[in-house]
């Protein structure tokens, strides 16, 4: 029997149109979309097709999507570009981001860019006059970069990104946005229109492998890799057309009222978080919910007291159900993850279990959990 799949944030499956578009693709537009002659220009199509359906989901122009190997390239390219070449620069950020923002951030804070770091409100959002004290900081004529997410990778929290984008148009500043678990999730107007905006394939329903940064008109890139001159010299080496048009196509089924189907899921999300914190009182163990509202309406995030979060994971895989003790990128390290360590506290984190729904979750999913989940808690 197939397993019970909540964990839809590390990846969700391909849509069919993505798989369609993917298979006409390999048929017709397997060459080198950088090739002059017509087999290269048959596959360039699927290519530009994509970068439509991209530039209309971000609302931005075509020209402006550059193609990635993913998000986290995506977020590597845009805490790199206001400060290539540079000396100092001013970097806001939180410990909260994904790994792919926070090692790079890291790296910066060697490379002598002044990171400070942003303490997150106690439910998991920025605090908007945080960042605007720490914008004081600016010196004027450096580059200054806030870079966060739009919505969780864990929590599912929503932050206040327009408030916050407010906040640094006004100093002169710029916005980097990890959409990645936003689009095609919650409503656009939540979290476009940053300077920069990584996006991946694989957690809109399209194929891994592919990402992209998306711009607004005018903001420059400046590559990490050095080579050929695919993507306007940018991102060089050969663009997959297949992927890209997978991409294309979850893009598009994004667009179509992907908000709208995650939103039908918080029945469920609300269900299933209220009967694991009823299952497991009855056992004697408290579960606690991490973060508060807004969140997006698929994700819950428990802490399990007396458990560790892996334990969970590798019991309730036993029982055929897959579920994540935090971000894929952390599975299998022993260390608890730094977001929600920087929320609770390194200790209460490593209890923590993350739940989150798909567009193809079920009532039936929610139970098998619930059922699967008290028999765990009970075991002990
Ligand atoms: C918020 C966020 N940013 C970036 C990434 C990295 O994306 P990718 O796996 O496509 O490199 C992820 C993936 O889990 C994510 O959740």
């Amino acid at each position: 029997m197939a397993p019970v799949y909540l964990d839809h944030n590390a990846t969700t499956p391909p849509h069919e149109d993505a798989l369609d578009a993917m298979k006409a693709a390999w048929s017709q537009g397997w060459a080198n979309p950088s090739s002059l002659h017509r087999a290269g220009r048959d596959a360039r199509r699927f290519v530009e097709d994509a970068r439509e359906a991209i530039a209309a989901l971000a609302a931005q122009n075509p020209r402006d999507v550059l193609f990635t190997s993913g998000g986290t390239e995506a977020n590597n390219l845009a805490l790199e570009r206001p400060f290539q070449g540079k000396t100092g620069g001013l970097l806001l950020t939180s410990r909260l981001e994904h790994p792919s923002l926070l090692a790079f951030a890291e790296e910066l804070a060697r490379r002598g860019v002044r990171v400070r770091w942003l303490p997150p409100g106690g439910k998991g959002h920025l605090v908007p006059e945080e960042v605007e004290e720490a914008l004081r900081e600016r010196v004027a004529g450096e580059p200054t970069l806030l870079a966060t997410h739009a919505v969780h990778h864990e929590t599912g929290a929503i932050q206040p990104i327009q408030a916050l984008l407010a906040l640094v148009e006004r100093a002169g500043a710029e916005l980097h946005l990890d959409a990645v678990q936003a689009a095609g999730r919650v409503d656009p107007g939540l979290w476009r229109g940053a300077h920069s905006t990584a996006l991946a394939s694989h957690k809109l329903r399209g194929p891994k492998g592919i990402g992209a940064l998306v711009t607004r008109p005018g903001v420059q890139v400046k590559p990490l890799l050095r080579g050929g001159s695919q993507e306007r010299g940018l991102r060089p080496g050969t663009l997959d057309p297949v992927a890209a048009a997978g991409f294309g196509a979850a893009a598009r089924r994004a667009l179509a009222g992907g908000p709208a189907r995650y939103e039908a899921l918080r029945v469920l999300r609300d269900t299933l978080e209220h009967r694991a914190i009823e299952v497991a009182a009855e056992a004697g163990v408290r579960v606690v919910r991490t973060g508060g509202e807004p969140r997006a309406p698929h994700v819950a995030h428990l802490l399990v007291e007396g458990w560790r979060g892996d334990e969970l994971v590798a019991a309730l895989d036993l029982e055929g159900v897959c579920v994540s003790s935090g971000s894929a990128c952390a599975a299998g390290t022993a260390e608890p993850s730094p977001a929600i360590a920087a929320l609770v506290g390194a200790e209460r984190a490593r209890s923590a279990l993350r739940l989150s729904l798909g567009e193809v979750s079920t009532a039936q999913d929610v139970v098998a959990f619930v059922d699967a989940f008290r028999r765990v808690v009970t075991r002990r």
